[in-house]
Order: structure tokens, then sequence, then C-alpha cells
């Protein structure tokens, strides 16, 4: 018999398989006092930057399009360039980075739930960087919302998620490939992000 967590759809399996990471993870990154000053948001930028350019090629990916024909247009990695760019920081140098155009379209899709929901998040981090005289204009551009509103394009996202035919192996594969991309962020928070005293 299966439980009701069973019947639940991928994308919640997938929250709650990376809750507990996704809390670490926020934690961690408000513990470095991101909007404290221009110099703290320009080291979470930094690690946006990486994090963006990692998962940039998953809204190139051909069989990615084919099921959300407009992942091309919703990459961020542009908008964070901008955003360092306005605040006169250069372009950080490149840490470990896994190539997404090879992995398995499973464990593509676990790193784009990632990326795709981080956009939630956002909607408190745009508010918050505001104190620092940023905003969609200028250095916070990759935390706007897009057009229609951050939950219209979680939903258009979610329910074609919920809509794969996924076996267990499959969905194994999307669990460990959202794990991955948290702990991605998660090495990369604590290398570049300093605990402020
Ligand atoms: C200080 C930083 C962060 C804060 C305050 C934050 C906060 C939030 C909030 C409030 C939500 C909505 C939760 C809900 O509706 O139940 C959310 C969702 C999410 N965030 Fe974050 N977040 C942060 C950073 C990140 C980062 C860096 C990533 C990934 C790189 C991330 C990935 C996600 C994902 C995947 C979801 C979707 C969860 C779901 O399936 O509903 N978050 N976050």
């Amino acid at each position: 018999m299966s439980s009701v967590d069973d019947r639940a759809a991928v994308s919640r399996r997938l929250k709650a398989a990376t809750s507990t990471t996704h809390d670490r993870l926020d934690a961690r990154i408000l513990r470095a006092r991101p909007f404290d000053s221009l110099g703290n948001y320009a080291t979470f930028l930094a690690v946006q930057y990486g994090f963006h350019s990692v998962v940039a090629p998953l809204y190139l990916r051909a069989d990615l399009i084919a099921l959300w024909p407009d992942l091309p247009r919703l990459a961020r990695l542009e908008d964070v360039r901008a955003d360092l760019a306005d605040l006169g920081s250069a372009l950080p140098v490149g840490r470990d980075r896994p190539d997404l155009s090879v992995v398995t379209r499973p464990a593509a899709l676990g790193w784009l739930y990632v990326s795709e929901g981080s956009n939630l998040g956002a909607a408190v981090l745009s508010k918050a960087v505001l104190r620092l005289g940023l905003d969609g204009q200028r250095g916070a551009r990759h935390l706007q919302e897009a057009a229609g509103g951050r939950m219209l394009r979680w939903r258009a996202f979610t329910s074609v998620l919920d809509a794969l035919p996924l076996g267990d192996a499959d969905e194994a594969a999307m669990q460990q490939g959202a794990r991955d991309a948290f702990g991605w962020m998660q090495a990369a928070v604590e290398a570049d992000m300093p605990l402020r005293s």
C-alpha cells in the first residue's frame, strides 16, 4: 500500500528530500550577513555567479527545452554578470564546475529543480537587498521575478516535472542531482562567504 508521501507529486518529494539541506544552506548564507554591506553582498554575488555558471548549460539542453520551450530565456547567468558589473566586481575565478551538459536527464532535472526553486527564496532576498540601495535595475537583477510572477513560473515548471513518467531509478537519480546542486552551493558558500563576527 502506498503512503501519502508516495502519492505526492515528484516536486513535493524533491522538496521533502532536500528541505534539511536547503535550510542549512539558507542559514549559512544569512550568517554571513550578505545584506549588511556592499562588500558582503559582493561575496554572495560571486557565489551566485559560480552556481549560475554551472547550471547555465541546463538551459540550453535540447532534452530539457523539449519539456520547457522557454527555458533558454530563463537562465540568470547574464543577470548575475550584470549585477557584478554594477558593483564594479571582477568576475570570480571558477571553482570546481561539473559539466551539466553531459549528465543524465534525471540528474539534470534535479539540478534544474534547485536552480528554478531558488527563484522562490529570491523573493525574500530581493527585498532585503533594497537596504543596500540595489534593485532590479542595479545590482540585484538576478533576484527579480519573471514576467507573470514567481508562482506562475514555478507552477509552469513543477506541472511539467510532475507529469513526467519517471521510474524509481530516475527519481533516485533526480533527487541525487538536487542534493549535488545543494552540496555544490554549500561548499561554495563555505569557501567564499566568510562569517562576520
Ligand atoms: C538566504 C538564502 C535563502 C533564503 C532566505 C531562501 C528562502 C526560501 C524560501 C522562503 C522558499 C520558499 C519555500 C516555500 O515556499 O515553501 C525557498 C524555496 C526554495 N529555495 Fe531557497 N532560500 C535561500 C537560498 C537558496 C539557494 C542559494 C538555493 C539554491 C541554490 C535555494 C533553493 C531553493 C529551492 C529549490 C526552493 C524550492 C523548494 C520547493 O520545492 O518548494 N534557496 N527558499
